[in-house]
């Protein structure tokens, strides 16, 4: 039988910066989701990227004073690659939006808009937000600035092409409503809809006259394309076999580049939108925004030296509710480390590999499991709450119900006592554990792939060896 496809994929990245707590949220949150579809036999396919067009980039380049924009993408581009690998983010594609295959694809993607009829050419008079790559309404300053980078923008006033964006308006709503394009969670879905019902659309500009750093418009080679159309056409120009994808997980901050602007120039051109978007929150730091400027980013390689990809993979959504806005503390992920991994996990699996080995000289043969006494901890049950809670993006509730079984698990050991019993009860006791310690591997891998195939490879016999702590404490 043909597999069925999974197309997953995140932002691209803006590659000015280094992968941090922020840009790794939404790709491992990406990568579980891959691997638990992977598991779950569908042929997944899993993009991610740089973004490294547009006026931001370029200053960039300038500041780190490098001329050539290009090579300085280049040497930036590694700080994902790398991270990820480190993360161990199994993508399928990483794209690059100066890749030529892409620019040639954008070209043609406007071209053929172009000629519809739905791009236009006026002049522009506004104000521009480089942080954000974006023209800001007056209603969306505070205090004259922007809320998300704290940074006046540029007044710009400069001849652009527009795409009719407000032809779109009532098909935008029929296809949200419909969940023919799935906004989640529902709050960002109903936001999305209230702003269509409220809000005339004004048309875009989708180029730039001044901005040298991009793609040419194709026909016109003295604008160059807006970075964000540039940008949202890597999810086709990478991944049209695919099309339409499965999932789009963004951040909240980009939604109306993804629920809006993006399925109006899909349809634009005769594609369908994207099935789904699922719009993650936004996490502070010890209650403070993160941002370069305040000087609080917490860097994917500087946490690495704390704590092994595993466990980065874990606390972080063990931490916050994934749709929602949540707060972060190296504080207190420590303190989840020493609880939940050291302890609950660690312990559960060291302990029980230990006493086999110390009763059974680590046989797997000489012990037995009972389906009668295994069923109170109710595997089955499980592994379809977690497959509930997988395909509706809750991490944190997956998390919950495996750990409740590793609770259970601990507590068996507890109450069982195998220390003090005799030696046909050890037997059923560990073998119970070594059947129990097995599917919490399985369960696991999707978040914590290595830890999950060690443990896997110890339990899988025919002799168990005594384990070192898979989590040491820290202090
Ligand atoms: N390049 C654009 C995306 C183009 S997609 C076609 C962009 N890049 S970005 O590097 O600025 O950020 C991308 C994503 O990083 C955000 O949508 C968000 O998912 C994530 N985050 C950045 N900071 C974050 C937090 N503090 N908290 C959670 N996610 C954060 O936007």
């Amino acid at each position: 039988m043909k597999k069925e496809n999974y197309f997953i994929t995140t932002p691209i990245y803006y590659s000015n910066d280094k992968p941090h707590i922020g840009s790794a949220y939404t790709t491992i949150a990406a990568d579980i989701l891959a691997r638990w579809q992977r598991a779950k036999g569908r042929r997944v396919y899993f993009q991610t990227g740089v973004d490294e067009h547009g006026a931001k980039m370029a200053k960039a380049a300038e500041i780190a004073g490098i001329k050539n924009v290009k090579e300085f993408t280049n040497k930036r581009v590694k700080f994902f690659t790398e991270s990820w690998n480190n993360l161990d983010i199994t993508y399928d594609h990483f794209i690059r939006t100066t890749d030529e295959k892409h620019e040639k694809y954008v070209q043609n993607y406007l071209a053929k808009i172009w000629k519809k009829g739905e791009i236009y050419k006026g002049v522009y008079k506004g104000l521009y937000c480089l942080g954000c790559e974006e023209f800001k309404d007056r209603k969306e300053l505070v205090d004259g600035k922007c809320p998300l980078h704290n940074s006046k923008p540029q007044s710009i006033e400069e001849t652009n092409y527009f795409f009719k964006l407000s032809n779109y308006q009532q098909k935008l709503i029929d296809i949200i409503k419909s969940d023919d394009l799935r906004i989640e969670p529902q709050q960002r879905k109903n936001e999305v809809l209230s702003f269509l019902k409220n809000e005339k659309l004004a048309d875009i500009s989708i180029s730039r006259e001044k901005v040298e750093w991009g793609i040419k418009v194709p026909w016109d080679k003295t604008q160059t394309v807006y970075c964000w159309v540039d940008a949202l056409l890597n999810y086709l120009s990478a991944g049209e076999k695919y099309w339409p994808a499965d999932l789009h997980l963004i951040g909240k901050d980009i939604i109306k580049f993804h629920c809006i602007i993006w399925p109006a120039l899909l349809l634009a051109n005769g594609y369908q939108p994207p099935k789904r978007v699922f719009a993650h929150g936004f996490f502070t730091l010890e209650g403070k925004k993160i941002s370069k400027t305040m000087g609080n980013i917490i860097y994917i390689e500087d946490l690495l030296k704390t704590y092994p990809s595993d466990a980065i993979r874990y606390l972080i959504f063990k931490e916050i509710y994934f749709g929602q806005d949540g707060d972060f503390s190296l504080d207190s992920i420590k303190q989840r480390y020493n609880a939940d991994l050291a302890n609950n996990l660690g312990n559960l699996v060291q302990r029980v590999s230990n006493m086999l080995v110390k009763y059974f000289d680590g046989q797997v043969d000489q012990v037995e499991s009972s389906a009668r006494e295994l069923k109170q901890f109710e595997i089955v049950e499980i592994w379809e709450k977690l497959d509930q809670s997988l395909n509706q993006i809750k991490f944190h509730e997956a998390l919950k119900v495996i750990w409740q079984l590793i609770d259970k698990a601990n507590r068996y050991i507890e109450e069982k006592k195998p220390w003090s019993s005799d030696v046909s009860s050890q037997k059923l006791i560990l073998g119970n554990l070594i059947e129990i310690i097995r599917e919490i591997a399985e369960m696991i891998l999707p978040f914590m792939p290595n830890i999950s195939t060690n443990i896997q490879n110890q339990f899988k016999g025919p002799r168990i060896k005594a384990g070192s702590a898979l989590f040491p404490r820290k202090e």
